[in-house]
Parts: C-alpha cells; structure tokens; sequence
C-alpha cells in the first residue's frame, strides 16, 4: 500500500457479511458511574435498531429488562415486543443471542443462580425461561449467561462448593428447557473475575471451561469470553479463546478494550492493548471461528449521541482494520518464511511417530542418549522477527507483498 493511493486502501466500512452485533445495552448505556449521575437520556431500542442498521451492523442483542423495562404489564410487553419486531423487519437486523438482566434489581443482591435464598434462585430461572422463550421467538441461537452477582465480598457467606451444585443445577435445568421446547439454543457462559461482587464464580475461561465439562447438558454450553474481563485478570485473550476454540466451546464472544488490570472499562475494540487486539482477530479470522462478532463496549460517559454513534461505528472499523493488517500479515512472504524459522509449523507435527509407543520412544536412543542438548539449547526461537514483522503490519508499514511504505 502506498499512501495516497486511494484505490488501493482497503474499505473500512462494515456490511451485514461481516456478521457485527451489539447489545442494546452498549450503545443505550446512559452512563451512570458509582460516582455520577446518567449523562444521556434514554435510547429507544427501535431507534438502536434502525441506527445499528444504517451503520451497517448485522445484529442486534439484548438483556430481557433493556428492551422490556423491569415490572412491565402484560399488555405493555407485547406492545414493546411488536414495535421491537418491526423495526427488525424493517432493517432486516438479526437476533443472534439474548441474555437476562440477572444483577440489576435489589433481589439479586446475593446472586441469582447461586443466592443462598432458594425462592430468589427459582424467581431467575423463571425469569431466564421467560426470555429464553422470546429468544427462540426471535430466530436467536445461542442465549449468554453472565453471573455477575453469583459471588462474594466474604468468604465467610459462601460455601463455593454448594454454590457451584446449584450453578450447575441451574444452568442444567435451563438447558434441559431449551430441549423440551425445541429451542435449539446454545448456552453460553460469560466469565469475569470481579466487579460487581468482589468476586465472581467463573472468574475466568479456563474455570468456565471446567465447569462446563461437569455438567449433564456439558454439550449444550460453551463460553462468551470478553477481551476486558480476561485482562482484568491479568490473562491473555488470545490464548483463552485459543483453548475455548481447541475445547469447541468458543460459541459467541464479546470484543471491546481494556487498559490492564483495573476496574471493566469496556473500551472501544482496539482502544485497549491493541497488539492483543490485532492477534484475537487474526486468530478469529484464520482459526475456524465463524461466530457473530459482538461488541460488549461501553460508549464513554463523556459523548452525546453523536459521539455514542461515532463509537460504534468505531468497533467495527477498528475490527475491519485489524482484519485487512492480519490478512496482510498473513500473505507476507516475509512473515511465511519468518513463521518457519521459528518452527511454528513443526509443533502441527505429533510429537510421537505414527503408531509409536511409548516403549519405542524410550528404545529410541536418538530422543535421549544420542540427542544433542547442548546444540538444540544454543538454537535461537526466532520470535522476535516475526513479532516485529506483526508489529510493522499493525501500524501499516508493510503491505500484504512484504515491501515496506
Ligand atoms: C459486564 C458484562 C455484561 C454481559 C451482559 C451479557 O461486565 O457488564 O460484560 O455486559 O456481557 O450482561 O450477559
Ligand atoms: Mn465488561
Ligand atoms: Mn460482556
């Protein structure tokens, strides 16, 4: 690429074949803070709708209580239901995932799923159900389970091994709901390591992946990993989806930005540690995910409306950006030969032979007796070329050819 040339400067502007979701609670957040008041007014879910659409996003998602307001009457919902129906008719916008406001209201103080109070847990599985039932009403495929209050400030007032039963009770007895009424709907968990309990179960992929394997419906439930959440446990995003897609669990993400180890600021994608960012979309692009690419982001408190818009067109240029670099990054034949200096393609090589056993591998005197440590210690990895290469493309200094600007 070089600059100037317009013709040759790939297009930064999204299409519904670049499968883009948000929440309606992203861009309808009306940035309320511990600390201060709403600075936006209320955002109607059929305006989200139609703007969504003319930015070019593919679908739209949502918590039961963002496009019903908590405590509405019968009458009331399926007006709202109606209107939020058309508006997706009119855009043609999809419904990819829902989810369930299971942390907002006062009763869920001490957690929903896993409250020590057993009616409040059996009041969120009704009212899961209830938006499970308008999800699989809307075309949606996978329903996201965020536990937000399932956790603790005093260790004192859990017993986590209790706690864990009756999650997996719950998430269990939904699954089993979506079979009885043919829903067809995945579930998928959402970790986060805290915020707004002090501590939250499931903090992270790897827990999340090992409850799943305990449960009864363990084929039914995947994971929904946030950039954020992971980095606010001090962990990478690319290897924990690396092993949420190696596990077949990596059913929906949630993409946005974060500054380290802090309080969930819900940047815009791109906006937080951009190299991470770089390598979690070509991973998506090149590792057999073909999920929506959703956005969990928070506009920041300081925009107007123009500035909440701008921001979620920003996620999906900072993705399409992202993709063109890595695809570049990925046709370089710089980087190819870069790649097989450090043997990244020897460790798709199975470590024993065809067959081998593992008596024949300890007769094998070349693996010990005969095997050059101190040659094989003394060879270079080679890496730091091919993280260079990856930086260069990132910030654009090198076309898909391998020339420099
Ligand atoms: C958060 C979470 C939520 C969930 C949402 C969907 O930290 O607030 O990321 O935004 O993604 O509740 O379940
Ligand atoms: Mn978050
Ligand atoms: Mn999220």
């Amino acid at each position: 690429m070089s600059s100037g040339d317009a013709a040759s400067v790939p297009s930064l502007t999204p299409t519904p074949e670049d499968r883009f979701s948000f929440g309606l609670w992203t861009v309808g957040w009306r940035a309320a803070d511990p600390f201060g008041d709403p600075t936006r007014p209320v955002l109607d879910p059929v305006e989200a709708v139609h703007r969504l659409a003319a930015l070019g996003a593919w679908g739209v998602t949502f918590h039961d209580d963002d496009l019903i307001p908590f405590g509405t009457d019968e009458a009331g919902r399926e007006k709202v239901i109606a209107r939020f129906k058309a508006a997706l008719e009119e855009t043609g916008l999809v419904v990819p995932m829902a989810t369930t406001n299971l942390f907002g209201h006062p009763v869920f103080k001490g957690g929903a799923l896993t409250n020590n109070d057993r009616d409040i847990r059996r009041y969120a599985l009704r009212k899961v159900m209830r938006n499970m039932d308008l999800a699989a009403e809307l075309g949606a495929s996978t329903y996201v389970l965020w536990g937000g209050r399932e956790g603790s400030e005093t260790d004192a007032g859990i017993d986590v091994r209790a706690a864990l039963d009756r999650y997996a009770e719950g998430i269990d007895t939904l699954a089993q709901y979506s079979v009885d009424q043919g829903y067809g709907l995945k579930l998928a968990l959402e970790p986060k390591p805290n915020e707004p309990r002090g501590d939250i179960l499931l903090p992270t992929i790897g827990h999340a992946l090992a409850f799943i394997s305990r449960l009864d419906h363990h084929e039914m439930v995947g994971v929904n990993p946030e950039v954020g959440h992971e980095q606010m446990a001090g962990l990478n995003y690319v290897h924990g989806i690396g092993q949420a897609l190696w596990s077949g669990k990596l059913f929906h993400l949630d993409l946005n930005g974060q500054r380290g180890p802090r309080y969930d600021q819900d940047l815009i994608f791109g906006h937080g540690d951009v190299l991470s960012a770089f390598f979690t979309v070509d991973l998506l692009e090149h590792g057999g995910y073909d999920g929506p690419r959703h956005f969990d982001y928070k506009p920041l408190r300081t925009e107007d409306a123009d500035g909440v818009w701008a921001s979620a067109e920003a996620n999906m240029r900072s993705y399409l950006a992202l993709r063109e670099r890595a695809r570049a990054f990925r046709a370089d034949p710089e980087v190819q030969e870069a790649l097989r200096a450090a043997r990244v393609d020897e460790l798709a090589r199975p470590t024993l032979e065809p067959g081998e056993t593992p008596a024949a591998l300890r007769a094998d005197r070349s693996a010990f007796e005969e095997f050059d440590v101190e040659a094989a210690a003394a060879r270079g990895g080679a890496f730091v070329r091919l993280s260079q290469l990856a930086l260069e493309h990132l910030t654009g200094f090198r076309a898909a050819g391998g020339t420099g600007l």
